[in-house]
């Protein structure tokens, strides 16, 4: 395979998506990466999925107008309602990310998981076909309702999270689960919260490492490496770049632009 010093493109309904980018960018360290927050439309988990196809659609075309040479959809209900037809439209390699259920499913004693996502996501098809084919394992869903929207008005420390956190996950504690899936690409950054309020034996999982593992396939066997050093990431917001600057700690460069 030649090499391909074009960027990778990453985009999610806001914020969350940098959780996977910091996956991709960890792995890849000489990979150009552009990332796209589509914070003025989010949360996209209560769209229906012909908005959610055509926010996706028009995310593609900004990052695909930057010459990327892959995309990582890096948001489940984005990539649960709409990577068919993304797939279908674009001559370009697409990479999904999706609850990590097998994993959980595997590697489970109790027989019982949990997942936190959008409605959207747990509602698509896609993840129903997923979870069809274990059905020897009790999963208890649980739409994440208000964490989107709150962790985009930058508040993951707020006292509101916690007790939503609680409500949530108090129920699948009592039914004992071993495993958590978080099927939301915003959710990483309440793992900090989450442990505090779940016993230490039930394992969090997400699809982070795996999309950068899948995104280095790819690389590979399709679309070729950069063969120049490490490269400074660019972020896109069409919000205030305030919070996502904040969420990469202040070290890269966030850029507010209309799309
Ligand atoms: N990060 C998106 C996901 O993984 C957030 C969904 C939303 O915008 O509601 O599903």
């Amino acid at each position: 395979m030649n090499s391909n010093n074009q960027p990778i493109g990453i985009f999610d309904s806001g914020i969350g998506g940098t959780s996977i980018w910091s996956a991709i960018h960890q792995l890849l360290p000489n990979e150009k990466t552009i990332y796209l927050a589509d914070s003025k439309n989010a949360p996209y988990g209560q769209k229906s999925k012909k908005e959610i196809i055509e926010l996706s659609m028009k995310n593609t075309d900004f990052l695909l107008e930057m010459n990327c040479k892959l995309i990582v959809v890096a948001c489940n209900t984005a990539t649960t309602n709409a990577i068919q037809e993304l797939r279908a439209k674009y001559n370009v390699p697409f990479i999904g990310i999706e609850p990590a259920i097998k994993p959980a499913v595997t590697h489970s004693k109790t027989q019982i998981i949990g997942i936190l996502a959008t409605q959207g996501t747990l509602n698509s098809e896609l993840f129903n076909k997923t979870t069809e084919k274990y059905q020897d394992t009790k999963i208890i869903e649980q739409v994440g309702h208000g964490l989107v929207q709150l962790i985009e008005n930058g508040e993951i420390n707020s006292p509101e999270i916690t007790k939503l956190l609680h409500s949530y996950l108090q129920p699948m504690i009592e039914a004992n689960i071993d495993y958590l899936v978080l099927g939301c690409s915003h959710y990483p950054y309440l793992i900090p919260q989450i442990k505090k309020i779940l016993p230490e034996h039930i394992q969090i999982i997400d699809s982070g490492e795996a999309v950068a593992k899948q995104t280095q396939n790819i690389l590979r066997e399709k679309v070729g490496f950069a063969s120049v050093e490490e490269k400074q990431p660019i972020f896109y917001t069409n919000t205030n770049p305030k919070v996502l600057s904040e969420i990469l700690e202040n070290k890269y460069m966030v850029l507010q632009k209309e799309f």
